[in-house]
């Protein structure tokens, strides 16, 4: 059997598709090639991309209004990609952004190259959320207390901090906030998949394929058609969602393996019965860990329970010194990568779709012995 693999991202996929991709590695479907030595414009690619594009769409019910594009740079290139493309919109060269971690520190940080870029709101501050404190960046600021300038070409956020284990799916009504003409733009690299989207609330929203997706690569792109065709004159061609778009993601050569991989989750996700049911199986798994994390004293998780992420969990353990060996042990025991992020410290486990409740029930026991033979 395979060990268990709790990795923030690259992240384990499904082994279904990894064996399908080795069966098929030197020979697609009986056309003589592997996928990596195809034309990106030929009609074995071409058909890979295009049921790519439908099972996405039709997973995550995506509106026609909605072009979906398959980009390259992953979601930090898409930090600077996406002022290039939307901040002279209204003319106004102004956005927001919510900080809420690293992640949206990353955004707002790269955004500022670009224009006018104002903080919206942030958890940057320790705070008493329902009658107990909270560190910095261990919860997120309430939609109501947002500052967004009604002129802002956008506003941005982050709606699930891999490193801080933050998740926010309330997405606001921007009208309620008073700016009903700034799209929100969503950073949901490591949670797209994993529950529905309300692209009713965003007008963009994008992700890094390589947590819930597919392998790193290839960067999903889900833009409302009229934000597109507004890039600033700087914004290099391959990145102007226009040509983008037009070109059906093939302006330049794709990441064609990334993308065929990607189709490949998204047939293994239809086959599980598609978001909703990943989502029922994602809060059985967040539930038996969080709820373990809630009874023990030994571990503790920070972050302020009604945005508690369902993909990425940080925990502490109470006595840091036994880090060490309940990485060591772990891994002994077949579960690899719980190493927290170096800023964060303590553990991580990322519970993505590919990693079934079996491998959280084996986290789980694990904890218990070592808490009872450590404790
Ligand atoms: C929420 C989020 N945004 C952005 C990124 C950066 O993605 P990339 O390394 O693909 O550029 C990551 C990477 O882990 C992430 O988790």
């Amino acid at each position: 059997m395979r060990p268990w693999n709790f990795s923030a991202g690259p992240s384990v996929l499904p082994l279904e598709v990894l064996q399908q991709a080795a069966a098929e590695m030197t020979d697609w479907h009986g056309c003589g090639m592997s996928v990596m030595e195809m034309s990106h414009r030929g009609k074995q690619f071409m058909q890979i991309r295009d049921e790519a594009e439908a099972d996405l769409r039709e997973l995550l019910a995506v509106p026609d209004d909605f072009a979906v594009l398959f980009m390259q740079g992953g979601a930090t290139a898409e930090n600077a990609i996406i002022p290039l493309n939307l901040i002279g919109r209204n003319g106004s060269g102004k956005a927001d952004y919510v900080l809420s971690g690293s992640w949206s520190g990353k955004s707002y940080k790269e955004a500022g190259r670009y224009g006018d870029i104002a903080v919206a709101a942030s958890s940057g501050e320790a705070a008493v959320l329902d009658g107990a404190q909270q560190a910095p960046w261990t919860w997120f600021p309430a939609a109501d207390s947002w500052r967004v300038r009604r002129d802002a070409a956008y506003l941005h956020l982050c709606s699930n901090e891999t490193i801080g284990g933050v998740e926010f799916v309330d997405w606001p009504d921007m009208a309620a906030l008073g700016a009903p003409d700034v799209p929100l733009v969503v950073d949901a690299s490591s949670h797209i998949l994993s529950r529905p989207v309300d692209f009713s609330r965003a007008g963009m929203v994008y992700a890094g394929a390589q947590k819930n997706a597919g392998p790193a690569g290839v960067t999903l792109v889900f833009i409302r058609r009229d934000l597109i065709g507004h890039a600033l004159p700087i914004c290099p061609t391959a990145f102007d969602y226009v040509n983008v778009a037009e070109a059906q993601s093939m302006f330049n050569t794709p990441p064609t393996y990334a993308i065929y991989v990607a189709g490949l989750v998204f047939k293994w996700l239809k086959k599980q019965g598609g978001v909703a049911a990943i989502e029922r199986a994602n809060i059985a798994k967040a539930r038996t860990l969080y709820g373990y994390l809630d009874e023990s004293s030994f571990y503790a998780n920070p972050v302020h329970r009604p945005v508690r992420s369902r993909m990425n969990v940080p925990f502490i353990l109470a006595d840091e010194s036994l880090n060490g060996a309940f990485l060591a042990e772990a891994e002994q025991a077949g579960l690899l990568q719980l190493k927290g992020h170096k800023s964060v410290g303590g553990m991580r486990a990322s519970i993505y779709n590919a990693l079934p409740l079996a491998g959280v029930q084996t986290l789980v026991d694990f904890m218990r012995d070592f808490e009872k033979r450590h404790g």
